[in-house]
């Protein structure tokens, strides 16, 4: 049986890895910095891990004199560390690139068999506009050159991000960038989790990975508004105006423009990603809705 250790296991994705592999057999040892994140579920709906868990490191992997020990024992490494929504004051490059780096010199050092990186649909083109891109496709370059086998998991949007959609439909109006009729095949985290458990079973250095369904983002859009039966009213942003903001929100925070860039940027592809998985976005939006309602009366686990 291998030993994995998860790296971002207290993340939207991270959480399904640690359930999937453990679903299938696995060894599991989970590198946290916040344990307590493990018993609890994610305001994604991602599940509570820490019984799938059979070994908790505690850790920061920004910080490699604390990683001592994380890799013994070890088979094969999986890591989804990444920004997304934290806030720690930290860059892409200190996080995406520097923090994975420091976990791959671990596992030079521990003769890992295998190393599976997520890093984003179409990641080499978006290298050249986007810091998060650029961050995580310097990484996968370090990892090919590593000596170690790999595999590199390029996913289109997760059902995580398409909950801003939700939030906003309950807020009463959806903004949409430009007209709403870029596309996106985004992938459930349970799908998405089996498509990288499979990248270490099988010989496949690369892997774009999105769900099954196809939707633009104005569908999505209404969509939402429709799970909520409520009425749509969207406010759509010329794409001029979103490089304006973009321009004005960067000398005070660099990382919020350097994601609302990310999201522009998305939100214009026209690219699907190969499809897997058997999740729907309109049950996870009711799913996700559910999950509001009931945290918000106090009933929910977190
Ligand atoms: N969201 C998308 O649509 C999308 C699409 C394609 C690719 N991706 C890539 O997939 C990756 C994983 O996505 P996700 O939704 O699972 O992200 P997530 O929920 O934010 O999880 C990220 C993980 O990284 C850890 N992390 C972040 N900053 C850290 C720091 N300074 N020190 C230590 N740990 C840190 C988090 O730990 P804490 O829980 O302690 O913060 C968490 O375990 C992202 O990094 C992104 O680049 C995302």
């Amino acid at each position: 049986m291998k030993k994995v250790l998860v790296a971002g296991a207290t993340g939207y994705l991270g959480k399904y890895v640690v359930q999937t592999l453990k679903q299938q057999g696995y060894w599991v040892r989970a590198l946290v910095r916040n344990q307590k994140k493990l018993s609890q579920t994610g305001k994604f709906g991602e599940p509570a891990v820490a019984h799938f868990v059979d070994d908790v490191f505690v850790g920061e992997i920004t910080r490699p004199e604390t990683l001592k020990g994380a890799l013994e024992g070890i088979d094969w490494v999986f890591s989804s560390v990444g920004i997304t929504r934290q806030k720690d004051g930290l860059s892409f490059w200190e996080v995406d690139y520097q923090a994975n780096k420091n976990l791959l010199a671990l596992a030079q050092q521990a003769s890992i068999e295998k190393f599976v990186f997520v890093s984003v649909f179409q990641g080499e083109a978006l290298a050249h506009k986007l810091a998060v891109a650029q961050a995580r496709e310097a990484f996968v370059k370090e990892l090919k050159q590593s000596g170690i086998a790999y595999s590199i998991v390029r996913p289109s949007g997760y059902y995580s991000d398409m909950s801003e959609f939700m939030t906003m439909a309950a807020q009463g109006r959806v903004f949409m960038v430009g007209n709403g009729s870029g596309v996106i095949n985004p992938i459930h985290g349970a799908d998405l989790a089996e498509v990288c458990v499979r990248a270490f079973q099988e010989d496949v250095p690369e892997v774009d990975a999105g769900g099954q369904e196809m939707f633009s983002y104005q569908r999505i859009g209404e969509m939402a508004f429709d799970v909520l039966d409520s009425k749509p009213r969207f406010l759509n942003i010329p794409v001029w105006a979103t490089k304006v903001l973009i321009a004005l929100i960067k000398p005070f925070n660099k990382q919020q423009a350097d994601l609302f860039r990310f999201f522009v940027t998305a939100a214009n592809n026209t690219e699907i990603a190969p499809k897997y998985g058997k999740h729907s976005l309109r049950q996870y939006f009711l799913d996700f809705a559910l999950q509001k309602d009931s945290q918000e009366s106090g009933v929910g686990s977190q």
